[in-house]
């Protein structure tokens, strides 16, 4: 399953280095990073279902706040803002990370703590700075006497308005929200002039430096979890990112500090603010702030310039249930 040419390229050293199993590097046609899929298996009345579901202000505590008010459907996915607003106007502590092709991540949030959509979504509606219901039975209670949503359960489901449903609808529906046919992804299929040259060499330089030990696989991240600050202690830079201790709030293990899912790049130049908590607001900062953190290196400006092109590459098309 792997390629010898690509284990010279991406430099063994630097896997070694980073401690990155190789098996985790899945391989197809020798390249690290996999073309987004094009035909996948939706049940398309579950999805409109749960389309009308995460646009319902019901779900929130006083008819405020949707999943798509942190989410733009009509944008990326995300928001342009650093932090989320959530009911009552709180501010919550981390940056909303887009909801397209998020269902290819191995795990959901920044720190992995829900493992797939339906799980995640149980998530908001509870939690009291973002939708702040006080029980999904008051949910329940809440859309009890809509008899469209209560017969499309019925239909779909062969039961009332439950949290199962409502949580399994949302999740089909935002696995229609994928990104395909990217440059990127039509140049991986045989389209030599998809992208640029100054693209072909960001991701030649994607590879050598190393940013694919991280960001690789479908979503070009979304499958592992790494400390953030692996090779010089994010502590020093004054963006505040040391302060949130990532997976280690969910599992309590020492070396888990400070470790966050490697998030996807797919759309990574269109959903700015950057990283976890949202303090950094450009590419080419995020970019800067990888190398030396990420890599412990420093590489010239036209590099990092390239790289940047070559992410813009990874742009799809935006999802066309949305
Ligand atoms: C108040 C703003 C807000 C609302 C409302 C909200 N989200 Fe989010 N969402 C966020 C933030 C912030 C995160 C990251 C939180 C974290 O990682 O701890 C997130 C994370 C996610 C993720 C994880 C993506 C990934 O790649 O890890 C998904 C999926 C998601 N939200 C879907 C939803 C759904 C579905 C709803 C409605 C039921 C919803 N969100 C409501 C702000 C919001
Ligand atoms: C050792 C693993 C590792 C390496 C190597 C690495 N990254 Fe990252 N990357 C991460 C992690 C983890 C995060 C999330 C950090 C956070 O916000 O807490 C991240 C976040 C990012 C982000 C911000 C994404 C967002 O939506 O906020 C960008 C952009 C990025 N990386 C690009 C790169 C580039 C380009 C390289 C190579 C120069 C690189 N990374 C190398 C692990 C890595």
């Amino acid at each position: 399953m792997f390629q010898k040419g690509f284990l010279r390229q991406l430099g063994v050293l630097t896997v070694a280095v980073l401690g990155v199993t190789l098996s985790t590097v899945k391989a197809q046609s020798g390249e690290p990073i996999q073309p987004l899929p094009t035909n996948i298996k939706i049940n398309d009345s579950i999805a409109a279902l749960g389309k009308q579901l995460f646009f319902d202000k019901r779900l929130s505590v006083d008819d405020t706040i949707s999943c798509a008010s942190c989410h733009d459907i009509d944008g990326w996915g995300a928001e342009a803002k650093s932090v989320s607003e959530g009911v009552k106007k709180q501010l919550g502590e981390r940056n909303s990370p887009t909801v397209f092709n998020s269902g290819l991540n191995f795990k959901q949030f920044w720190d992995g703590r829900a493992d797939d959509l339906s799980h995640q979504a149980s998530g908001p509606v509870v939690n009291p700075i973002e939708m702040g219901m006080p029980s999904w039975d008051k949910v329940l209670e809440k859309l009890e006497g809509d008899q469209e949503y209560q017969k499309a359960a019925n239909q779909l489901f062969g039961s009332a308005l439950t949290k199962d449903v409502i949580v399994e609808a949302i999740a089909e529906y935002e696995k229609t929200l994928l990104t395909p046919n990217s440059p990127f992804d039509r140049y991986l299929k045989g389209d030599a002039g998809a992208i640029s040259d100054v693209q072909k060499k960001g991701y030649e330089l994607f590879k050598s430096y190393g940013c694919v030990s991280c960001h690789q696989g479908m979503n070009v991240g979304g499958n592992m979890f790494q400390k953030f600050g692996v090779l010089e202690d994010i502590a020093m830079n004054d963006r505040s990112l040391s302060n949130d201790l990532g997976r280690y709030m969910v599992t309590n293990n020492e070396w888990d500090k400070r470790v966050f899912k490697v998030p996807s790049l797919r759309l990574a130049t269109k959903t700015a603010p950057y990283f976890h908590n949202g303090s950094v607001p450009t590419i080419e900062e995020a970019v800067d702030i990888m190398i030396k953190f990420q890599l412990g290196r420093s590489v010239p400006q036209q590099d990092r310039d390239a790289i940047i092109k070559f992410l813009e590459s990874l742009v799809g098309e935006k999802p066309k249930g949305s």
